[in-house]
Formats: structure tokens, C-alpha cells, sequence
């Protein structure tokens, strides 16, 4: 073996290089380790679970040992983690269930995981993702116990996956089902996108560059906004995101579409709003960003959002494409049809049902003061009665004068005088209170 003592006869390059191959080794982070992890067929109890392959334990690769991921025995297995973000990987390490056995033909284990595959994927569907390595010639003798594939791509999850299916013939030494059995999945990669080199401290070379080759430095993927082999076309006018595939939403100006994430910094056209522009005004607003509210439409939810303007009509007392008008002074009701009633102020005749807030002129009554106070009763609030309607034989509502005469047998200008009798009765007409 190389000796780095002193006295070594290499040259002092040749040192240096094996001195950067030393902190290679090292400079690439395990990804993996604590994230999030998933199995099929998961056997029953943390002993068993999909997470111990990512809890950084080692020391025991027997079952029972709580170090290691283990499924139940299937057609198929598969195990993977979520790196939650998609990272740039290096190499993946498995380490294997041995059960603290000897590895080979005669561990009764290794025949489970002959024929295994490993794929980086930015889903859990591993066809979606790359095959990193696909074992097709691995033998009982040759299957290494800690296997290593080196794998320069970016993805978000690290998929360990076997199968044995019915109608396919198999070698003779593989084993009849499989189970997953990962004490260890090591996913070795720089901790953030944007940079590469054994430190992962280099940037990439194009600064619109986000996901680039962890050896090479080759763009493999762009920041959102960004497009072509160097990432050096902005995405076109109303488009933005990942690959540019993303189309802006109802920007009021589509010049103001953020390339990176869609929002709109000028905010929304009429009937749209959110940052990206994509949602529609709820019932009841309109107008740029939905900042107004709609009037009194007949079905308040009956609005443009666009304009606002009332699509079946106002509420009683409203008027005006948006139906925010009162009725004009003097009229109420449905489409301002109707007209006020002898309100003693009109100006205080509710718009809506034309009630007359303030009381009634003279000689009406009710709500609306549309209805003539009873015979024989005039005046406010209809509360001047005639002086006597047995005497009197039609009585002025204004003045209370009998103007029709008097009954027979009555005279005098209020017919309080019976014929021929001197005194009779009260000469003046009574005010009578209708409470
Ligand atoms: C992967 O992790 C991310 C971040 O924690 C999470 O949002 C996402 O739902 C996870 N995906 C799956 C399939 O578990
Ligand atoms: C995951 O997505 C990134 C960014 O789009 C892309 O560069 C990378 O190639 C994808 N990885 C896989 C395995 O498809
Ligand atoms: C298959 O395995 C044999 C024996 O280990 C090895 O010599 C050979 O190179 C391998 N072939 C491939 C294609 O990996
Ligand atoms: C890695 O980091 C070391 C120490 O910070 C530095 O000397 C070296 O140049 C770096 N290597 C690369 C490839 O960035
Ligand atoms: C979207 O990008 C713009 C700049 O283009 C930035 O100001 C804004 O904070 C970003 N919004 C979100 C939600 O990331």
C-alpha cells in the first residue's frame, strides 16, 4: 500500500492528488440520512421499518437488530427515501442484511437481493426517474455485501427495487420472492443545488443554472425563468417557471410576470386575483385584484366581475348598472317604481319600501301615508275629529267645518246648535286623540 510517511518516494503532486482523493471521499454529504423513508409490504413494528435504513445505524445488520429496513416476502419489493427537495447525488451506498453472517452462498439471505435495482427519481414512480444501476450478472459468490453505484444525477427520491414475477425464469440461485432487507441506504450528494465540485462549493458555471452536473459542472437543469442548454434564454413574455413550461395567469400588465414564479407584480386584470392571477373573483367582488364589492344586485351574487354591473336587476330602492344609486328623492321600490306617499318630510321615504320615516303630511295615514285619515277625521295623524258626526253631515277633513250642512235639527257653524234649544253643546270641535 501507498506509504504517506515522510521518507515517501512519490512525488509531492502524486501526494497531493491522493490527498484531494481523500477529501473527495469526504466532501459529499449523506442526503439521506433522517429523511424521510417508505416501503411496500412494510413488515409490522419499528423493528422492522422503512426508516431504519436512513437512521444512520450500521453496527447491526441482523433482523432483529432495529437497524434495519425489512419487508415482508413478495413479488416485488420496494423501499425508498425522500431527499424532500431534489438534490444533486454522487454515489449510493447499500448496505445490505447479512445478519451479521458471512456473506455469500452461504447466507441464506444474499439470494434476495440478487437481480436489484436502484433508480434516482423526482417522484416515487422509479420509471419516471434514471436507472442508476440494474444488477443483471451478480452471483451468490459476487454480490458484495456493501455495494456502491456511482450515479451524477439530480432527484428526490432514492428507489431500492426487486421483483421475482410469475412466468419469468430467474437463475436457479435467486430466491423464489423478495423482501427489501436495507440496514443502510447512504445517498451521497452535496446538501444544496446551484453547486458542484468535491466540496459542492463550486457555483455553477451558468448563473442561470440551477441543477448541474456534480462532477462536470454541465447545466442539466435551469432555474425557473430560464431556458436552453446554458440557461441562457429568459423565458418568453407570459410564460414563466421551470423550463418556461408555466403560463402567466391575468396579470394586469403580462410584462410584470415574475419568470420565476408567476406572480404578477402589478397585480391582477379585472375578475382575477392571487399573485399569480389564476383565481377568479369570488361572488359578491369584481374589478382589478376583486377589490370592489358588488351592489345591491337583485341576487347579490348576480355581479360582473368584470365591471360589476347587476345582471338581473337591483334590490327594491336601488337604481343604476351596479345598483348603487338610491332611488332618485320621492320614489322607492323595485326598479324605483313607485312613488313616495304623503310623507310629512320626503326626503325620509325609505327607498326600499317607501315607509315615510318621519310620519305623514296632514290627513293621512298608515306606513306609507298613502291612505286618507277615516270619515270624520282629519289633521295630523288624523287625530282632529269633526265635532260631531251624528250633528254634522259631512264634515271638511281640513277645517272640521260642516260644509255639507248639518243634519236636521242641528244648526251653526260647527252644527253644534240644536234647533230651537239655547245652550246645547260644546261649541268647539274637540281634538280627539286616535291613541
Ligand atoms: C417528500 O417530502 C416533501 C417535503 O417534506 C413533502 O412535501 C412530500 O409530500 C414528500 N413526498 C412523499 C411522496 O412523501
Ligand atoms: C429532476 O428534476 C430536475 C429539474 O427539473 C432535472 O434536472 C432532473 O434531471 C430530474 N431528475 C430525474 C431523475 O429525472
Ligand atoms: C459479470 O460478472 C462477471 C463475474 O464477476 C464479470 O467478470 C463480468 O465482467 C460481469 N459482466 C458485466 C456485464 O458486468
Ligand atoms: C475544497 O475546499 C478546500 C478547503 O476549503 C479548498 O482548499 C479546495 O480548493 C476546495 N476544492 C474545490 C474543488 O472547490
Ligand atoms: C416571486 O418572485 C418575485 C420576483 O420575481 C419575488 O419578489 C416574490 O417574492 C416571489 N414570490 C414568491 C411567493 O416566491
Amino acid at each position: 500500500m501507498v506509504s504517506l510517511s515522510g521518507d515517501s518516494v512519490y512525488p509531492h503532486d502524486v501526494l497531493t492528488v491522493l490527498f484531494c482523493l481523500l477529501t473527495v471521499s469526504q466532501a459529499y454529504v449523506n442526503v439521506a440520512l433522517n429523511k424521510p423513508a417508505y416501503q411496500q409490504y412494510s413488515g409490522s413494528g419499528d423493528k422492522y421499518d422503512a426508516s431504519n435504513a436512513v437512521d444512520g445505524h450500521k453496527s447491526d445488520l441482523s433482523g432483529g437488530g432495529g437497524q434495519c429496513a425489512i419487508s415482508d416476502r413478495r413479488q416485488t419489493a420496494t423501499w425508498w427515501v425522500n431527499l424532500t427537495t431534489i438534490h444533486s447525488i454522487h454515489h449510493i451506498t447499500i448496505y445490505f442484511r447479512t445478519n451479521n453472517k458471512p456473506w455469500g452462498p452461504s447466507n441464506w439471505r444474499t439470494k434476495y437481493f440478487l437481480g436489484f435495482s436502484v433508480y434516482v427519481s423526482n417522484t416515487t414512480d422509479r420509471l419516471q426517474g434514471t436507472l442508476c444501476y440494474k444488477d443483471d450478472n451478480f452471483t451468490l459468490d459476487t454480490i458484495p455485501a456493501v455495494f456502491t453505484t456511482t450515479c451524477p444525477v439530480h432527484g428526490q427520491f432514492v428507489i431500492y427495487y426487486n421483483e421475482r414475477l410469475p412466468g419469468v425464469t430467474y437463475p436457479d440461485y435467486y430466491s423464489n420472492y423478495v423482501h427489501s432487507g436495507l440496514c443502510e441506504v447512504e445517498v451521497y450528494g452535496c446538501p444544496a443545488t446551484g453547486y458542484f465540485g468535491s466540496n459542492c462549493s463550486v457555483p455553477c458555471p451558468d448563473v442561470n443554472c440551477q441543477y448541474c452536473h456534480i462532477e462536470t459542472g454541465t447545466c442539466q437543469g435551469c432555474k425557473p425563468g430560464y431556458k436552453g442548454h446554458r440557461c441562457e434564454i429568459t423565458c418568453e413574455r407570459g410564460t414563466y417557471g421551470a423550463g418556461c413550461k408555466e403560463t402567466c395567469g391575468h396579470c394586469r400588465d403580462v410584462n410584470q410576470c415574475s419568470i420565476n414564479n408567476g406572480t404578477c407584480l402589478t397585480g391582477c386584470n379585472a375578475a382575477f386575483k392571487g399573485d399569480l392571477c389564476k383565481t377568479a373573483c369570488d361572488k359578491g367582488s369584481y374589478g382589478y385584484d376583486c377589490k370592489e364589492t358588488c351592489g345591491h344586485c337583485r341576487d347579490r351574487y348576480q355581479c360582473s366581475n368584470i365591471n360589476g354591473s347587476c345582471l338581473t336587476g337591483c334590490d327594491p330602492g336601488y337604481q343604476g348598472d351596479l345598483c348603487k344609486t338610491s332611488c332618485d328623492r320621492g320614489s322607492y321600490g323595485s326598479e324605483c317604481n313607485e312613488t313616495c306617499g304623503h310623507c310629512r318630510d320626503v326626503d325620509h321615504c325609505s327607498n326600499i319600501n317607501g315607509t315615510c320615516l318621519t310620519g305623514c303630511d296632514a290627513d293621512y295615514q298608515g306606513d306609507l301615508c298613502k291612505t286618507h285619515c277615516p270619515v270624520g277625521y282629519f289633521g295630523q295623524d288624523c287625530s282632529e275629529t269633526c265635532i260631531n258626526s251624528y250633528t254634522c253631515d259631512g264634515c271638511n277633513d281640513v277645517s272640521g267645518s260642516c260644509d255639507y250642512g248639518c243634519r236636521p235639527g242641528w244648526i251653526g257653524y260647527f252644527c253644534q246648535k240644536r234647533i230651537g234649544s239655547e245652550g246645547g253643546m260644546s261649541t268647539t270641535c274637540q281634538n280627539r286623540n286616535m291613541t
